[in-house]
């Protein structure tokens, strides 16, 4: 300890700042990882079933005999025998019964009698082909394998739901699970006659500058240049105190719990990625007014510096008699917990380190959010968790082993339809051809789930349309 942190426990100790938040690091991620949403108008949830499906734990070996129950979700409302299947992929998340009980899917299946399913990716929510996660355990958490999962649930649901024999298959999905409806039709087509992938990051990069980049141009755009700005000074001024031996100001301003080391790099950068993911979702979740409302806050104040750590602290905190843990360690600690708990971000953490790499850094110069959180952070953290195989070019091979399987940016797949949000920073990860893909104008990440509605911008309602135009033609 130098003589730097003295000041700072003491001002601790004067507010009783010893007992910390709750997992900031958690409520953040669970934001920027959430079920998408479809908007509710009613509550049809008791028309869905919830029921199992065996699976094999490792569909590539066939000396391995160990198998595992997948959940899944069925509503047959409008199923008449001979109608086609709506499949609503899940992704990285614990599934519900709203997404098979509303919104433009379901819609389309009231259209066209079709049942809807709705199939619980592996190692998320209930399905678990493990009872742990440790390191070893994960080796079979890969999106071949759940794709695998996928193509089996097809053919076992055609075989023996009756009336479904002869069926076409309909997918749907957002975010990663759009990415997988489109590697699916690429991988399997003849289990499925077209798909709609809302918000797919189809290409695999492991330093993913692009995200930063729009989420400040979305700030910008919705929020003014004023808001940009502010951010970008604030966090400037931080990193420049950080960096002239003045850490401990900072320290004392977010109210950081004590084990934050200001001269670690680790918890440097562990901060100034957080800072930068806070504000990663409020773009990706943004619906109407929420970054305006977001950048109101920030200029209410009369310099950068209040503005930008009285919003952040309003983010950290659920109580502001408490401290702040952003220390790398306590990130690290709360990951290494190899139960199932109601956190997806072992899991999904391991797929980017051995799948997709996809870490938003502050590689580009052009963002607002400083310089603090560069590559190696996040290959650092690949390694403290998983094992030091996962080095920083071991993950970038492995990104370029999914690039090489489904084509990134140029999948080569027919009838997917592929639409995309403008604010959304993922987007820069899909194909932004306007001639393969929808832009939808000031929207955000998965915004266009919901029914076709008398709110819906002029853009949103063409693209939905477009969409159960598509699964016409595909049907027929
Ligand atoms: C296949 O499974 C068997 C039985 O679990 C195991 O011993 C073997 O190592 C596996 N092979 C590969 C290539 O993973
Ligand atoms: C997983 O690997 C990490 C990093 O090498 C190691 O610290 C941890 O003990 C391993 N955990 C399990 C449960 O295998």
């Amino acid at each position: 300890m130098t003589h730097h942190g003295v000041g700072v426990i003491i001002t601790l100790l004067a507010l009783g700042l010893s007992q910390a938040n709750g997992n900031i690091f958690e409520r953040t991620f669970k934001k920027l990882h959430e079920e998408p949403y479809v908007p509710t108008n009613q509550n049809r949830a008791d028309e869905v079933q919830t029921l199992w499906i065996e699976q094999k734990l490792d569909h590539f070996n066939d000396s391995e005999t160990r198998t595992w129950q997948m959940r899944y979700m069925i509503n047959d409302v409008f199923f008449k025998a001979g109608g086609p299947m709506f499949i609503y992929l899940g992704g990285e998340w614990a599934i519900s019964k709203g997404r098979i009980s509303e919104g433009h899917m379901y819609d389309m299946a009231k259209e066209h009698n079709g049942l809807l399913a709705y199939t619980e990716h592996r190692y998320y929510g209930e399905s678990h082909p493990l009872p742990d996660l440790s390191n070893d355990s994960l080796q079979f958490l890969h999106v071949k394998q759940a794709m695998a999962d996928l193509a089996h649930f097809i053919t076992t649901q055609k075989a023996s739901y009756e009336g479904l024999s002869d069926s076409k298959v309909i997918m749907v999905g957002g975010s990663y699970s759009a990415a997988m409806v489109t590697w699916f039709k690429k991988t399997y087509p003849d289990l499925v006659a077209g798909g709609w992938a809302s918000s797919a990051p189809l290409f695999a990069k492991v330093d993913f500058v692009e995200y930063k980049e729009i989420a400040g141009q979305s700030i910008a755009l919705m929020g003014g240049s004023d808001c940009y700005n502010r951010i970008q000074n604030g966090i400037a001024e931080m990193e420049a105190m950080f960096a002239n031996k003045r850490g401990s100001e900072v320290k004392a301003l977010l109210k950081l719990c004590e084990p934050f080391d200001v001269y670690s790099d680790l918890d440097v950068w562990n901060l100034f990625s957080e800072i930068s993911d806070i504000f990663s979702g409020v773009v990706q979740t943004h619906n109407a007014g929420q970054i305006e409302g977001v950048c109101q806050k920030i200029m209410a104040e009369g310099s950068d510096l209040v503005g930008l750590s009285k919003f952040l602290l309003s983010e950290f905190g659920e109580s502001t008699s408490k401290c702040n843990d952003l220390s790398y360690n306590a990130m690290i600690d709360t990951l290494s917990d190899t139960r199932y708990s109601g956190s997806v971000r072992r899991q999904w953490l391991f797929q980017t380190c051995n799948e997709y790499g996809w870490y938003q850094t502050s590689g580009s110069a052009s963002q607002p959010f400083g310089t603090k959180f560069p590559v190696t952070f996040y290959t650092t953290m690949c390694a403290d968790l998983y094992g030091p195989q996962f080095s920083k070019s071991f993950i970038e091979d492995r990104a370029a082993e999914t690039n090489d399987y489904f084509g990134g940016f140029t999948p080569k797949v027919e009838n997917v339809y592929f639409s995309h949000g403008q604010l959304d920073p993922w987007r820069a990860m899909g194909i932004q051809d306007e001639k393969q893909a929808t832009i939808i104008p000031k929207h955000a990440h998965c915004a266009d789930l919901g029914s076709i509605s008398i709110d819906d911008t002029a853009e949103m309602r063409a693209s939905k349309e477009r969409v159960a135009e598509l699964v016409r033609e595909w049907l027929k």
